[in-house]
């Protein structure tokens, strides 16, 4: 090991004359993808991303990842973005770069398993368009997700980078599961596929520097692809894990440029470059063109972005994932979850089930969307299980998870559990073990109907067939027929200037005393209204740029009549950064308990809780469908009505025999804890 560590020291300089490396590390840089995902939810704009894609292609990156994950909902969703166009627009201007994307298996970029046509077309016009690494991985580490799509990665001459999730069962690599022989296993089994590249997904910062000599060591020893590490910054110790893992002799190591670094994203790939400067596994790069790159960012982008990075506390590490194994992006879920139901005391509770259910539902690795599913279930349980009759509530993604859609746990599923979780399952009570695409039929040629001429190419198709409400939606923003929301438009640096202007002005009170103007000018209908907090004050304040011009471009909540206090139920101040794709930048949180659309039923769900039973709801959530309507008969256990809550499903039983006689919500409707759902008489 010591002739990695020779420096060849003396007139060594920064530039690139320097005599190359015995084997330099490559970087893949994530900061166009996973870099945004991790910090600002996903929320860059393509535009944000040309002042430096020029600058990015001359440092000599192995690859850049600039596609995939979340940002093919988000952009459609929350950015008003054509996802294919921006890959097209970064390829003009990254001439020798290879771009990368994270493709989620049979769940290409999506959240469910789509059927073999679609996952076929999607892969081949991801290659059209300029995709060149697919990063494939599956949350249960089940390959035969990969069946579909690895064929016309390789046919399309593309470079298939297989990915091993990495998880543990306990503190360090080890234990009945996740030990060093099932990862040299996996490996093999990628090799086999023919994989180019293996990739060692640590998505929660799990891995400890030592483990990961180890296991890079081992995979460097027994199978031949080039072993590429990923390792979030979210415990702490990423950077520790990349100078052994390059020690180790690891081929490729991602990293972000440094304002797109730490937290819960990955280590910067600046220190990495000076810590093996002159090195056998020297980089080669320029460390002053990513000082460059860095000045730019500050500059000229992060102020854009500012608001959206979670400041809520000051360390740069979450340390309960060293004390949980939990990833960090889960842990938070879990609170906010056991906050809404008022449960927040649980929460010690659940940490203690959360192995319990886990290994009940096979041991899954906890990456998304396992992790929701089995952070979820465990709150579930822990709330509403009574006595020895457990799994009570059983989500539908447990159910999915238990008759085989995702794919093969680790372990085998608790039968118990399975038998309770399958009880009235749609698809069937015994549990499939073939590949789980092979039940899903064909879906391509459905949505070329359904979407008709809205698609225009290919592309248009595939985003319809992916996210069939908001890729429909996004179709007619794209072709003229629905104007694009303000609140999806981007924002300037002036933009920011203003506000920031606005704040220290109302701090000041100077906004106060506008008023007292003897001319005030008319409201336009630009008129913006924000809330201002500063501490236990709250300010209303109207926006209206001279010339009638929104200032800023993106959505505020409605403002409440309280000019004082915050009145019950009304929204608080946006929350920083959202973790997942949920709600539009700077909008407000969960919508305000909505007005039910206008229903057949009374709109006012406490008024109509007379006589019977009532189908409360037992958590804050979104009613999903009823299964009943006014008039039927149902019988104690039956499920009433689906909610969904930190988007799992759940079936709402009937707490008693009887006719449904009221129904008091809408699908879509929004409801908080214990509104009355319907009414059983
Ligand atoms: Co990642």
């Amino acid at each position: 090991m010591s002739d990695h560590n020779e420096v060849k020291k003396a007139e060594m300089n920064y530039d690139t004359d320097r005599p190359q490396a015995e084997n330099p590390v490559k970087i893949m840089d994530l900061s166009l993808r996973d870099g945004h995902q991790s910090l600002f939810a996903t929320r860059g704009r393509t535009e944000d991303m040309i002042p430096v894609a020029e600058l990015m292609d001359e440092v000599g990156f192995w690859a850049v990842e600039v596609w995939g994950g979340a940002t093919f909902d988000t952009m459609h969703r929350f950015l008003g973005e054509n996802p294919w166009e921006r890959l097209r627009t970064l390829k003009r201007y990254f001439k020798n770069t290879p771009f990368s994307m994270l493709l989620r298996g049979q769940n290409l970029v999506g959240y469910r398993n789509y059927a073999d046509d679609v996952a076929r077309a999607f892969v081949e016009k991801a290659a059209d368009n300029g995709m060149d690494v697919f990063r494939t991985f599956d949350a249960l580490n089940d390959y035969r997700n990969f069946e579909a799509v690895v064929p016309v990665i390789k046919s399309c001459g593309k470079h298939f980078q297989g990915t091993i999730c990495y998880s543990l069962t306990e503190p360090r690599m080890g234990g009945e599961v996740y030990n060093l022989d099932y990862y040299i296993k996996k490996a093999k089994e990628l090799e086999k596929m023919g994989a180019d590249s293996i990739c060692v997904k640590d998505m929660a910062g799990l891995i400890s520097p030592y483990d990961a000599f180890d296991l890079v060591k081992a995979l460097k020893d027994n199978v031949s692809p080039m072993i590429n590490l990923h390792s979030h910054f979210t415990s702490g110790m990423a950077p520790m894990v990349h100078l052994k893992a390059a020690e180790a002799g690891v081929d490729i190591i991602d990293t972000c440029v440094s304002p797109y670094a730490y937290r819960t994203s990955h280590p910067a790939v600046e220190p990495l470059v000076m810590t093996l400067l002159g090195t056998t596994r020297d980089t080669g790069f320029d460390i002053n063109k990513l000082a460059r790159i860095n000045e730019i960012l500050e500059k000229e982008v992060m102020p854009k972005y500012k608001h959206l990075l979670d400041d809520t506390k000051v360390s740069v590490m979450d340390i309960n994932v060293l004390l949980h194994q939990t990833p960090g992006g889960m842990l938070s879920n879990l609170v906010n979850q056991l906050r809404e139901m008022d449960a927040l005391d649980k929460i010690d509770e659940v940490f203690k089930q959360l192995p319990r259910v886990r290994k009940e539902l096979g041991q899954v690795p906890l990456v998304t969307p396992t992790s929701q599913i089995v952070g979820t279930q465990t709150v579930n349980n822990v709330l509403f299980d009574e006595g020895d009759e457990r799994y009570k509530m059983v989500t539908a993604q447990v159910k999915d998870l238990c008759y085989g859609l995702y794919g093969k746990t680790a372990i085998p599923i608790d039968p118990d559990v399975q038998k309770v979780a399958l009880k009235g399952y749609d698809r069937g009570e015994d549990p499939i073990t073939c590949r789980p695409a092979e039940v899903l039929e064909p879906e391509l040629e459905k949505a070329r109907q359904e979407i008709g001429d809205l698609a225009v190419d290919e592309e248009d198709l595939l985003i319809y067939a992916l996210f069939p409400v908001t890729g429909k939606k996004h179709l007619m923003q794209k072709y003229g027929k629905e104007k694009l929301p303000e609140e999806l438009k981007p924002i300037t640096l002036e933009d920011v200037k203003k506000e920031e202007e606005l704040i220290r002005k109302a701090k000041c009170g100077d906004l106060v005393d506008r008023c007292v103007l003897d001319t005030i000018p008319d409201k336009t209908e630009a008129l913006r209204t924000f809330n201002v907090f500063i501490e236990d004050e709250y300010f209303e304040v109207g926006v209206d740029e001279v010339g009638g011009v929104p200032v800023l471009a993106y959505a505020q909540p409605a403002a409440p009549a309280a000019p004082t206090a915050p009145a019950p139920g009304m929204v608080p101040p946006p929350p920083a950064a959202p973790a997942a794709p949920a709600a539009p930048a700077l909008a407000a949180a969960p919508a305000p308990k909505a007005e039910p659309a206008p229903a057949p039923a009374a709109p006012k769900p406490a008024a109509s809780a007379g006589s019977g039973t009532a189908v409360k709801a037992p958590m804050p959530g979104m009613v999903i469908r009823y299964e009943r309507k006014v008039g039927d008969a149902v019988s104690k256990g039956d499920t009433v009505v689906v909610i969904e809550a930190m988007k799992m499903e759940n079936a709402l039983p009937a707490p008693a025999d009887g006719t449904i006689s009221a129904v008091n919500f809408g699908a879509g409707d929004s409801v908080a804890k214990d509104d009355v759902l319907a009414m059983i008489e």
